[in-house]
């Protein structure tokens, strides 16, 4: 695996072989606060996501790209955004990012330390789409007409690659009925396009902080886990569960097919506060 020492916006994942497996990381709903003692649910957010980067960094197949899918910030606060890209820089992944609902895309544009919004990343011969399922002022997520446009025109183009798509909320149930209620709301509209289309061969998302995989458009839809803290699965109300930080690892073959796991940092320092009433 490429294990490139390249720091900040410069990083080209795009130099991948074509001919063999590429990996890709996927972190997701890191809830950085304004400090490295900022806690939510009882997690220290900032904690949990350094025991991540650490767990991956020790990884000796590491990946050819780091995408994080949203909710980097939990509030979408600067400092929260200054700590990511201090430690993404540490780590020395290439690394592409994608907004939550509680990001802002302002925001993180403006550190100059990060790469800018990708939506479209080479990677040997596979292509991963990330899209913006973000609405300001709200949780759940939503795709505007433009997102859904520019997906279509790119599936047209990329015909010839299969592709990835990376979103912050999950476009269909996951058997959690209060999250269910959050997904993209016109999910239905994304289904006829890669329906249409035929060469996207996952879909993988954040938001819902628990280790999922569905059915969607006929293909196989992931969700995963957060850097922080999860929630209980099967709930149909809001209900955490001591689900310990974890990542997911995606090996995406060149003809096509893909395996990808879950790894969880059993040995977490962070305690889960799971009389939390919210978050
Ligand atoms: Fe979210």
């Amino acid at each position: 695996m490429q294990n490139s020492t390249q720091q900040g916006p410069q990083q080209n994942p795009g130099v991948v072989p074509r001919d063999r497996a590429v990996r890709v990381v996927q972190l997701t709903d890191c809830h950085l606060g304004p400090n490295a003692d900022y806690t939510l649910a009882g997690v220290r957010t900032y904690h949990s996501f350094l025991e991540v980067l650490q767990r991956l960094g020790a990884d000796p197949g590491n990946a050819d790209l780091v995408v994080v899918s949203g909710d980097i910030a939990a509030q979408g606060v600067a400092a929260a955004y200054q700590l990511f890209s201090r430690e993404m820089r540490t780590l020395g992944l290439p690394f592409a990012w994608l907004p939550g609902n509680h990001d802002l895309l302002e925001r993180i544009s403006d550190n100059p330390l990060l790469p800018p919004f990708k939506p479209v990343v080479e990677l040997g011969s596979w292509r991963l789409i990330c899209l913006n399922t973000a609405v300001e002022d709200q949780v759940g997520g939503y795709l505007a007409a433009e997102q859904l446009a520019f997906l279509d025109a790119s599936l047209q183009a990329l015909q010839s690659h299969p592709v990835a798509l990376f979103m912050h909320h999950p476009p269909t149930d996951i058997g959690c009925q209060w999250l269910d209620r959050q997904q993209v709301g016109n999910g239905a509209e994304l289904a006829a396009i890669v329906r249409r289309h035929g060469n996207v061969k996952a879909g993988f998302s954040g938001h819902v902080h628990q280790e999922a995989q569905v059915n969607f458009a006929g293909i196989p839809f992931y969700t995963t886990p957060s850097t922080c803290f999860q929630f209980a699965a099967g709930s149909d109300d809001f209900a955490l569960s001591l689900d310990p930080p974890a990542y997911r690892w995606i090996d995406l073959y060149p003809d096509g097919s893909h395996a990808t796991g879950v790894i969880a940092i059993d040995n977490t320092r962070e305690q889960v506060d799971t009389h939390t009433a919210g978050y």
